[in-house]
Parts: C-alpha cells; sequence; structure tokens
C-alpha cells in the first residue's frame, strides 16, 4: 500500500507564496525530495477545492498504508475533513511549513490534530521529509 501525501489550498502557489513565511522550494520540489527520501510508493496530491481533498481522504482510507496532509487553511475550518480523517485506522502526520501557534490567532485551532497521530509543523519544507520519516518508521515497527 501506498503513503498519501496530501496538500491543500495555496500550497500550489509553493515558491512564490510569502517565501519569507513559507520558503524557496515550490510543491514539486518538496514532491521530489520526498521521492527521493523513500522507495515507498507514494501517491502526491494536492487540491484547492475542500470536497476533492475529502474524496482524496477517502480514496486514502481504502488504499493508504498512512497519510500526510497538509490542510493548509483548511486546518483551521474544515470538519468535512476531519470527518472524512476519522475513517481512517491508519497512521496520519499533520503537516504544516511554518509554525501556526506563532502566527495569526486564527491559526491557533486545528480541527485536523484531533484525527491526526501527531504533528510536524515549523521545519518549512524539511516538515515532510520528517514526517515522512515518521510514518515510515510507525510502519517498520508494524511489520
Ligand atoms: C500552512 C499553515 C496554514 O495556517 C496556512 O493556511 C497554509 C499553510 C503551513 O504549511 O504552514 O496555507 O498549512
Amino acid at each position: 500500500k501506498a503513503i498519501y501525501i496530501l496538500n491543500g489550498p495555496n500550497l500550489n502557489r509553493l515558491g512564490t507564496r510569502e517565501p519569507e513565511i513559507y520558503g524557496s522550494k515550490t510543491l514539486a520540489d518538496i514532491e521530489a525530495d520526498c521521492r527521493s527520501a523513500t522507495k515507498h510508493d507514494l501517491v502526491f496530491k494536492q487540491s484547492n477545492i475542500e470536497g476533492e481533498i475529502v474524496e482524496h481522504i477517502q480514496e486514502a482510507a481504502d488504499k493508504a498504508a498512512a497519510l500526510l496532509i497538509n490542510p493548509a487553511a483548511y486546518t483551521h475550518t474544515s470538519i468535512a475533513i476531519y470527518d472524512a480523517l476519522k475513517l481512517l485506522d491508519i497512521p496520519i502526520v499533520e503537516i504544516h511549513l511554518s509554525q501556526p501557534a506563532k502566527r495569526e490567532s486564527f491559526r491557533r485551532r486545528s480541527y485536523v490534530s484531533e484525527a491526526a497521530t501527531g504533528t510536524i509543523s515549523g521545519f518549512g519544507a524539511n516538515s515532510y521529509q520528517l514526517g515522512l520519516q515518521a510514518v515510515i518508521n510507525l510502519l517498520k515497527m508494524k511489520n
């Protein structure tokens, strides 16, 4: 089974989007870094549309060994994404490039944290690498 890595709204603009907060790597760079870090099968997706992300999570419920998700702004708003994550019986890692706790107060609430196994945030593009390592270790412990 594959490791799913899902990305929410505006992350398709990484590289030029507020680089002082999110860094200069594009999402394609981050995907390439993830692929070179593991031989594990990866399914890497991005969507700006909440319902599409819900569908990707539902697909992961059937097909994934583990899920990494950077829900972007939907982290702080989406009960639909929270409910979809509750369908999963696999490790879920919430990822953020920035450290939301240090930013605007509306970013302090994460609905996703309530469904995730754990969260990695604040390490820039490296948050993805750390998250990937975390799920790979968990999967190794299970086998
Ligand atoms: C983000 C943090 C969110 O608060 C924000 O809405 C994003 C990106 C991050 O990766 O730091 O779009 O998820």
